[in-house]
């Protein structure tokens, strides 16, 4: 199965940085030891989002992310971007209820629904995100959470693109704070995650969707989780910022 990895710079780099990212990342891209087998998207700030056109030619396998969307196309939504606009740049993914969207910009898992629902329904690669604070992992309460969370955000079987749904699992407690979930308690989890999507989009869709671990994920740790059954790859937020890491992040984590 081909594996994913996300870059997430969330707020971090101006256009000029992320040109330099591009720039270096490219001549990794075309080095002689080429990735194939991987899908790699890079998710900028959105001002920094139309600097990646002048990178199309060299960095052709790599896609366009963007990091939220609203549900409706157009409208007094003050701040908001929609599907259409990021389509206009080439944006071909998007990261929704990213835990820090939850946490300081008062999302809901109803929400993110809406969202992922108009992003899908627009043509993009609807990445959505699920993971339990660190009080509820300590209560043994991990599946619970994140299967609720997951019923609650899932848009309906029915949405025109459902084949282009990602999940990430992030859990909160792993994200930016070193302490990555161990393989095997990532993958307990996305195991727990496949049963709902075969229960909640069909054995076929459910089956085929891939699942991203996210939280903490470096070059040394990604082997251990892409060996994992249901660990289609990674979302990563710190690991991603430097061109070097995160190119060798997605050649470790893409060897079979
Ligand atoms: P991290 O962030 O890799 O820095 O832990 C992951 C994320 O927030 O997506």
């Amino acid at each position: 199965m081909t594996k994913i990895f996300i870059a997430n710079w969330k707020m971090n780099k101006s256009r000029a940085e992320a040109a330099e990212f591009f720039s270096r990342f490219s001549v990794h891209m075309q080095s002689d030891a080429p990735v194939s087998g991987a899908r790699v998207i890079v998710c900028p700030p959105y001002l920094a989002l139309d600097t990646f056109a002048h990178f199309q030619e060299s960095l052709s396998g790599v896609e366009l992310g963007a990091q939220n969307v609203h549900g409706a196309k157009s409208g007094a939504f003050t701040g908001e971007v929609s599907v259409p606009m990021l389509a206009e740049l080439n944006v071909s993914a998007v990261i929704l209820g990213h835990s820090e969207r939850y946490q300081h910009f008062g999302e809901t898992p109803e929400n993110v629904r809406a969202r992922a629902t108009a992003a899908l329904e627009g043509g993009l690669t609807a990445v959505v995100c699920v993971g339990e604070r660190e009080a509820d992992y300590r209560a043994g309460r991990s599946e619970e959470v994140v299967l609720d969370m997951l019923r609650r955000s899932l848009p309906p079987p029915s949405t025109h693109g459902i084949g282009s749904l990602v999940i990430a699992y992030e859990p909160v407690w792993a994200i930016g704070t070193g302490l990555a979930a161990t393989a095997e308690v990532a993958q307990s989890i996305h195991a727990a995650i496949r049963g709902e999507l075969k229960e909640q989009l069909g054995d076929a869709v459910g089956e085929a969707l891939p699942i991203l671990y996210g939280g903490s994920v470096t070059p040394d740790n990604i082997a251990g989780y892409t060996a994992e059954r249901d660990i289609a790859g990674a979302l990563v937020g710190g690991a991603s910022l430097d061109p070097d890491k995160f190119f060798d992040l997605i050649t470790r984590g893409s060897k079979r």
